[in-house]
């Protein structure tokens, strides 16, 4: 039997803002990317509960979030592949919070950096310690350790100003394995996942390109006229038309490159150094964007023409990140001792039914044309779910085939992406919970 080794990679995006050229090319096109790779299970959300912690006004709110989920779809983000979903759909997140709070150390989330920048920034002043800082910004931390740690992610690429926010994830998670895990980990410790070589592109003025410096070019907003208003600002020296240009001192090179094949990169540099004038030189930039961009852009406008298209992806991949959620939230629940009274061993049983032991239990369900069961645990944990069948018989057949064989049966029920199992020695006990009930019924009803 193959174990599958799928790693969960997991990232948030706080719906903030407008997004420019250099977030295209630094992080939105390596994360579609990355997630195309095989071996991955990727994660993708917008952090809308954190983005209201930057900002009070509702309109803003409302209008970033749809231009963000707009521009990650428009750009290629494939939703079969990736769980795109908006922070503020999934319930269990804001419920986990409130479990890591529990446990997490005041003095911790002291050290934090956005909390401790303010708080020095009014100490600064005169001003008293906490002046204008919200419990929101105190427990930042928090709330992105409950998303990551929610889907038990291995792997969580941010920029560096949030790799002390995994460091506090772990430690959090650390704490509440060792506290509530009764020897076995609640909780899968995340790797801060860097950057080191992400593309870092340069603005107007050969900055890094960022909205605080005013020098960025937008990506969508404007359309093609804006592009190439945008460029025509890129500096570049004085060097007249017909003189050579040193072309690798020049950020306008840089730009290009992000956008260029090897082969046309060579080719922009042999024509400065030959003397191609700046004014011609922007405009082959332009082009060389509008081709990646501008079909991207009619996508764009196509969906801002119609939110209910992006309300529907979101739903969708809400509901994929619940059926994980949900259970995960269970289990923790219990292991905090959020228990259901009625369920407890020693609860009085009121009727025949609540005396019955608890069994693990299969379960069929229709996703879009496809059947597919799960494998639930006695307390209702995920197991097990199987790849998808065009018929639900055949998805019958492979129930009984796997309470025959146990998990030699497994292989065929999972040769898909979807298909997922996450410990199989608790899959191996459950099947044989279930054989023996079966063997049970028989010779009951045998007798
Ligand atoms: N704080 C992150 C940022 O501003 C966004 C974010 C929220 C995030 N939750 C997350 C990133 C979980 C990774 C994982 O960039």
């Amino acid at each position: 039997m193959t174990e599958r080794a799928l790693q969960r990679v997991l990232t948030g995006i706080t719906t903030t803002g407008t997004l420019h050229l250099g977030n295209y090319v630094g992080a939105i096109r390596p994360a579609i990317k990355a997630s195309r790779e095989p071996g991955v299970e990727s994660f993708l959300f917008l952090a809308d509960y954190h983005a209201l912690i930057k900002c009070d006004e509702p309109d803003r709110i409302e209008r970033s979030r749809m231009e963000i989920a707009a521009t990650w779809l428009a750009c290629g983000l494939d939703t079969e592949r990736v769980t795109f979903y908006r922070q503020s759909d999934i319930p269990e997140t804001p419920e986990l919070t409130w479990l890591l709070t529990c446990v997490t150390a005041k003095g911790q989330m002291n050290r934090a950096h956005a909390y401790k920048a303010a708080a020095d920034a009014n100490t600064a002043a005169g001003e008293d310690l906490d002046a204008n800082i919200t419990m929101g910004l105190y427990s930042y931390p928090i709330l992105m350790a409950a998303d990551i740690l929610l889907f038990n992610a291995h792997r969580v690429p941010v920029g560096k100003d949030q790799v002390q926010h995994i460091e506090m994830t772990r430690d959090v998670a650390q704490r509440f394995n060792h506290l509530f895990g009764r020897g076995k980990d609640l909780f899968v410790l995340p790797q801060a996942e860097i950057e080191e070589h992400q593309e870092l592109l340069p603005g107007l003025d050969g900055r890094k390109m960022s909205k605080s410096y005013d020098n960025a070019i937008p990506l969508f907003e404007g359309g093609a006229k804006g592009l190439k208003e945008s460029v025509a600002r890129i500096v570049t020296d004085s060097r007249l038309p017909g003189e050579p240009k040193h072309a690798d001192n020049s950020h306008l090179v840089t730009i290009y490159d992000a956008f260029a094949t090897p082969a046309q990169r060579a080719a922009f540099r042999t024509a400065l150094r030959q003397g191609l004038g700046w004014g011609d030189a922007k405009q082959q930039l332009v082009d060389l964007i509008e081709a990646e961009i501008g079909p991207m852009r009619e996508t764009y406008a196509e969906l801002m023409a119609h939110p209910e298209k992006v309300e529907e992806a979101l739903l969708a991949g809400a509901k994929k990140a619940r059926e994980i959620a949900q259970p995960v939230m269970h289990k923790l629940r219990q292991a905090v001792g959020l228990r259901s009274m009625s369920t407890k061993a020693n609860a009085k049983p009121t009727d025949g039914k609540s005396n019955k032991a608890k069994l693990p239990v299969f379960k069929q369900y229709r996703e879009g044309d496809l059947f597919r069961f799960k494998l639930e645990d006695e307390n209702g944990e995920l197991l097990l779910a199987s790849r998808g069948f065009e018929d639900p018989k055949r998805a019958g057949v492979h129930v009984n085939l796997l309470l025959e064989q146990g998990l030699t049966a497994l292989q065929y029920v999972l040769a898909d992406p979807n298909g997922t199992v996450a410990n199989p020695s608790a899959v191996e006990a459950a099947l044989k919970v279930l054989a023996a009930e079966k063997q049970r019924k028989a010779n009951a009803s045998g007798a």
